[in-house]
């Protein structure tokens, strides 16, 4: 992982620093001005606009090297629109892409205004996503080659942000928990990129072992096959049948808080192959579903974000780890297997594989002691929710509209949205089963409402929530930049954890009022940008959710 510094410098001063690279973030009314006594910099800021070669859209870079009035080789300036979360994250993330193309080891990045909280959690994000190379099964001598060639490696060691203004300490706290923030969900990718022979449930849970060792905070069991059949997780054990790897089930605490105080409980599929079963999936694209355990891989980067940020609360993170495989002791369609709740299910598809580990986990979550106060799972789960809502927004069902509308607002601060989905009861009638007590599968209309109408079954009258991540724990477009894991939703969930245990910065809730006078000029320009428009849309969003929870 990048190593992050917070400095306090104007642009000016900036100017002056031995490093190797310089980027300096400006907004589309940014002019020479920007950078006070750099006069050499002024007047390249007023040339190039003059020129109309810059004009602040976000993620616009105009490369100047070896530029007068800077001490850095390298010097970017960079475009962040209006200065919204979303465009410094696209700003952050070009600097650090084009840092990656030259031999510095070293970046300045350089705000001309003062960012509040949030904001700056939205730089760290975009630059640390950037900075990430998944390498671990590369050769040695494949990556010295591309080295050689001239590849984006990291040569890249330190990027350091700088902005002109007080350090209060709520702005370091917001630093301090965005490096961490970002740690997390790069764990959460590295796991996910990392083929299903390289990640197989006993090294996840290995891994999963080793955090709690790193942090005293974290302790960490393991349950395994001869566990889990005392216990009666005849679902959990039914996906595995097939497989020559056993299952696990991983239970990681997090005490931040005093002992009795209940835990929320965050519970992650963790398939990390799943091929289908005897209902084989086809061939194309099933190398995909190596991220299969994205939700697992999820729950890892958030406990060690928690680790390391220390909010107090306690959080207990479950992965249900399996391979999805068939074979001669494969489940069969038709299958009946008994829950740990004790509801049988008819395996009508061995495809429709993550409600059913979950299913025991989530049984396994309702009895921890003391009872959990929510129950969140995280699941690549339907690709129908894929179908539903694309790339962008995570399906988000609850049976609780307080708790859905916390998740929903965390994820637009964090910029990782989702999108409330429905649970009305009439979709339950799909999975209805003649042979069991429910059928795993609900047939093609609403595919991911019946998978959650699935999932509800099990955690009864506990506020409890459900993530469908099939559509954004990565991203399958060739040749994307970005291809691969994204770490999704760990960003939402650390930021609404931080927010339940008082630990976020006012500044980066949405409720607080911009302190910051360079920041509430921002804020009102904004209103006119596009981009903003999907923050209003969202807060709409967030009403609406606050107004049924008052209906309730
Ligand atoms: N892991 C898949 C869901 C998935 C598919 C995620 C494509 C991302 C992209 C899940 O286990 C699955 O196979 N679901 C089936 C359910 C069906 C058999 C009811 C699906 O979505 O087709
Ligand atoms: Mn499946
Ligand atoms: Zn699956």
């Amino acid at each position: 992982m990048m190593n992050f510094e917070l400095k306090n410098f104007s642009p000016a001063q900036a100017a002056t620093q031995q490093v190797g690279a310089l980027a300096v973030l400006l907004g589309r009314d940014d002019v020479g001005s920007a950078f006070g006594t750099a006069a050499g910099l002024a007047a390249l800021l007023d040339k190039a606009r003059a020129a109309g070669d810059f004009h602040g859209k976000a993620g616009q870079i105009l490369a100047a090297w070896g530029a007068e009035g800077a001490v850095a080789q390298r010097l970017w300036l960079v475009g962040v629109g209006r200065g919204e979360a979303a465009n410094l994250r696209r700003a952050a993330a070009a600097a650090v892409q084009a840092a990656r193309h030259t031999g510095t080891k070293e970046l300045l990045l350089c705000l001309g205004r003062t960012p509040g909280a949030a904001r700056l959690m939205a730089i760290v994000k975009g630059a640390a996503e950037a900075a990430y190379e998944y390498t671990t099964t590369k050769s040695a001598a494949a990556l010295q080659k591309a080295q050689e060639e001239g590849a984006p490696r990291p040569r890249l060691e330190r990027i350091t942000l700088a902005f002109d203004g007080a350090h209060d300490a709520a702005r370091a706290a917001a630093f301090a928990q965005a490096v961490a923030v970002a740690r997390g969900a790069e764990l959460a990718r590295e796991w996910a990129n990392r083929p299903a022979n390289h990640a197989t449930p006993t090294m996840l849970a290995d891994a999963a072992r080793q955090l709690a060792r790193q942090h005293q905070s974290l302790k960490c069991e393991v349950l395994e096959p001869k566990d889990m059949e005392r216990l009666g997780m005849g679902a959990l054990l039914s996906v595995a049948r097939g497989a020559h790897e056993p299952p696990r089930l991983v239970v990681l605490h997090y005490q931040g808080a005093g002992k009795g105080e209940a835990p929320v409980a965050l519970v992650g599929k963790g398939i990390t192959f799943d091929s289908g079963g005897i209902s084989l999936k086809p061939a194309a694209g099933m190398e995909e579903m190596k991220y299969d355990m994205s939700g697992a891989a999820s729950v890892l980067g958030v406990m060690q974000a928690l680790a390391e940020t220390a909010p107090a609360i306690n959080v207990v993170g479950l992965m249900a780890l399996s391979e999805n495989m068939p074979g001669g002791s494969a489940t069969h369609p038709g299958d009946v297997v008994t829950s740990m709740s004790g509801q049988t299910i008819e395996v009508i598809n061995t495809d429709a594989e993550g409600r059913l580990v979950l299913c025991d986990a989530l049984t396994y979550a309702t009895r921890l002691t003391p009872a959990p106060r929510a129950v969140v799972d995280i699941a690549t789960l339907t690709g129908a929710c894929v179908i539903a809502l694309g790339n962008v927004r995570a399906g988000l069902y609850s049976n609780d509209d307080a708790l859905a509308a916390a998740l929903l607002a965390a994820g637009e601060e964090a910029l990782d949205a989702a999108w409330r989905m429905p649970l009305d009861d009439e979709y339950a009638r799909q999975i209805k089963s003649r042979f069991a007590d429910v059928g795993n599968t609900g047939g093609r209309p609403a595919g991911s409402v019946t998978a959650a109408k699935f999932l509800q079954r099990f955690v009864g009258e506990v506020p409890w929530a459900h993530l469908d991540i099939a559509g954004v724990a990565w991203n399958a477009w060739h040749g994307s930049k970005t291809k691969g894991a994204t770490g999704r939703p760990v960003g939402l969930l650390m930021h609404w954890l931080l927010t339940q245990a008082g630990a976020m910065p006012a500044a980066a809730s949405s409720a607080a009022k911009p302190t910051h006078k360079s920041e509430a000029k921002a804020a009102k320009a904004e209103k006119t940008d596009k981009a903003e428009k999907a923050d209003a849309k969202a807060a709409k969003a967030k009403k609406q959710g606050k107004g049924k929870a008052a209906a309730k």
